[in-house]
């Protein structure tokens, strides 16, 4: 048997830090249907920051905002913009996974500690991933509050209680993260060698380039199989690639989209839609040729077509999908919503159609 050296329950939750925390958490409550379940800021004994805490499913999101001009986060936000500073994940020993992880190199960046209030105990740690992303190991098997001290459920009397609607979201499905060209299998061996991570499966340009620009992608994926990290870094095209123009806008690398499972891809898509999150399209020649490539499938083409979303199959089963826009201004971080009948991949037979759509983008704002 196989030992992990570093075992991870899941993730947690993914903080954002975004130049407003309260008008994002405005955006995911209506617009993708998180509901919002707790706060921290100055009411709460937060002095330098403001923060939400969403959840949908098992997925949790936490908008942080820096209140002063002091914050040690401003400068990031003028470097990246909007973006996921931190991937948490929930460990047994954060102590341990900590210690164990600067053992194979990892860069600390706060040393394990035991947050206290009155709902008890809230153990963190946390160590450098690409970029400035950080991984926080956290434990709250012995804290019993709404998420962590300096946070309190919302109170629907200050911050609304209009209810809101669910998406249907589910869990966190992959998470990708895009780094610079040369860096994808240093990133790799990172997870290799830090995390316990392996290699589940690799894309090169001659998969995934257009006519114009490639990519290079491998997945790392923890040792209980939970967790999946896509890692992508540009290949070379004709013109400037989608990472590369990541790269640019987001000053460096960091999480291009964060996968969003359902049960009901048809069903949360439709929400999404009538609450107008933006979509990639394909154009319809897609749909004509998708009973051909795809065979039998239990969702009603015409009703996917209309919908934009996308299906690929491979030997263990298919899988629907569909990636909306960038959700601001920079052409940065983007969300895929997934439904998964058996296949564990990531939808390479749409690579194509989706890279050419993402060009289409490109071309509007002139940085292909
Ligand atoms: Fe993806």
């Amino acid at each position: 048997m196989v030992t992990d050296i570093m075992p991870l329950r899941r993730i947690d939750h993914l903080r954002f830090f975004v130049g407003n925390a309260r008008q994002s958490a405005y955006f995911y409550r209506n617009a993708f249907g998180f509901d919002v379940v707790g706060y921290g800021g100055l009411e709460t004994g937060l002095r330098n920051e403001a923060g939400y805490v969403l959840r949908q499913g098992d997925i949790t999101f936490v908008l942080a905002s820096p209140l002063r001009e002091d914050h040690p986060g401003n400068a990031r936000l003028a470097k990246h913009g909007d973006g996921v500073q931190d991937i948490a994940i929930e460990v047994d020993d954060v102590a341990g996974s900590y210690e164990s992880a600067l053992s194979r190199g990892a860069i600390g960046i706060t040393p394990p500690s035991k947050l206290e209030d009155e709902f008890g105990i809230y153990k963190t740690a946390s160590i450098l991933a690409y970029g400035d992303t950080t991984h926080t190991f956290m434990n709250r098997d012995e804290y019993d509050g709404v998420f962590a001290p300096g946070y309190l459920p919302l109170d629907p009397e200050r911050y609304g209680s209009r209810r809101f609607h669910p998406a249907y979201l589910t869990s966190i499905d992959h998470l990708v993260g895009n780094v610079e060209e040369g860096q994808m299998d240093k990133w790799v061996g990172f997870y290799e060698r830090v995390m316990g991570f392996s290699q589940l499966a690799h894309f090169d340009d001659k998969d995934i380039s257009t006519e114009y620009s490639a990519l290079m992608s491998k997945v790392v994926q923890s040792g209980s199989g939970r967790i999946k990290f896509p890692i992508n870094e540009p290949a070379e095209g004709l013109k400037r690639s989608q990472i590369e123009e990541y790269l640019e806008f987001y000053g460096g690398p960091g999480v291009q989209h964060i996968a969003l499972a359902t049960n009901d891809i048809i069903k949360t898509v439709t929400t999404l839609r009538d609450n107008d999150v933006s979509f990639l399209r394909v154009p319809q020649t897609y749909y004509d040729l998708l009973p051909q490539r795809i065979g039998y499938i239990e969702e009603d083409i015409n009703c996917l077509a209309e919908l934009g979303i996308l299906v690929d199959r491979d030997e263990e089963g298919y899988l629907l999908q569909i990636f909306t826009k960038p959700v601001e201004d920079r052409p940065t971080v983007f969300f895929e919503i997934i439904q998964r009948h058996g296949s564990q991949s990531f939808g390479k037979g749409n690579f194509k159609a989706l890279f050419e759509a993402i060009e289409r983008e490109q071309y509007l704002r002139g940085t292909l």
